[in-house]
């Protein structure tokens, strides 16, 4: 990987997230720091339970964080506006659930063209753009097809498809392979990583799972709202 430019994609310092059950507080996240920078791929590992999705989450404009510095393309998530948090979540964040979320209604070239339309974006340009993007991810023949006519791998790239089709300068994945058998958790990594960081782009992808672990240019792991250390994979197999 090249040089980094000065500022980070992400910069979290002195993070702090609790939930409050029932009155009381629980402590999920407690004290993380992290950058990221332009073009890295960085994979969150730990155990269930370790706060994976609550930071992603937070990452992504989903959730708002207790005490800490977290920005995010230059964005200070303790001091934006309501309407920049959606912009930023709109524009500049593609993320991929873990559940897919696909719209059962939709088929999934409309899926792919929902957040193009959030934008304002036409049809007709949309539905080329949705095109593009379902062709990438090898499901040209599956344009019309409707989520529960479609096997779980390709909701998978459906979803991966949706995320990307504004263009993000960031992306958040949570348990991307995690419903996926090993050849395919392997073929939609190699996918996300020639979409997205082969592209320049920025992502971070919440995984249990080892198998994928080659696909990092570093693998943070977490620990009851902590990150523990950081490591370098050996083999990178992506490009
Ligand atoms: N909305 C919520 N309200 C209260 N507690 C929550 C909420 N969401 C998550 N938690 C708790 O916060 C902790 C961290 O949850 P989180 O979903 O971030 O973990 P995770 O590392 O993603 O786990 P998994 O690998 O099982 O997906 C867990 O103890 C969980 O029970
Ligand atoms: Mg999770």
């Amino acid at each position: 990987m090249s040089t980094f430019p000065s500022n980070p994609v992400i910069h979290i310092a002195g993070l702090t997230k609790s939930y409050s059950r029932g009155g009381q507080e629980t402590p999920v996240l407690q004290g993380i720091d992290l950058d990221v920078h332009a073009g890295e791929c960085v994979f969150l590992a730990g155990p269930s339970g370790s706060g994976k999705t609550t930071l992603l989450s937070i990452l992504g404009a989903i959730l708002t964080h207790d005490q800490g510095d977290v920005h995010v393309l230059d964005h200070d998530l303790a001091r934006i506006t309501n309407r920049e948090r959606t912009l930023l979540r709109r524009d500049r964040i593609g993320f991929v659930f873990q559940k897919f979320h696909l719209i059962r209604g939709l088929t999934a070239l409309d899926n792919v063209c929902v957040p193009l339309q959030l934008r304002g974006q036409r049809v007709r340009t949309a539905r080329e753009r949705g095109r593009e993007l379902l062709n990438a991810v090898g499901l040209a023949d599956k344009m019309l097809s409707l989520p529960k006519n479609l096997s779980t791998g390709q909701c998978q790239r459906v979803a991966l498809a949706r995320a990307l089709a504004v263009n993000p300068d960031l992306i958040l994945a949570d348990e991307p392979t995690a419903s996926l058998d090993s050849a395919s958790g392997h073929e939609a990594m190699e996918l996300l990583r020639k979409l997205t960081t082969d592209a320049g782009k920025t992502m971070i992808v919440v995984t249990h799972d080892p198998r994928i672990f080659s696909f990092a240019d570093r693998i943070c792991h977490m620990d009851s709202g902590r990150l523990t250390h950081h490591e370098t994979p050996t083999a990178n197999l992506a490009g």
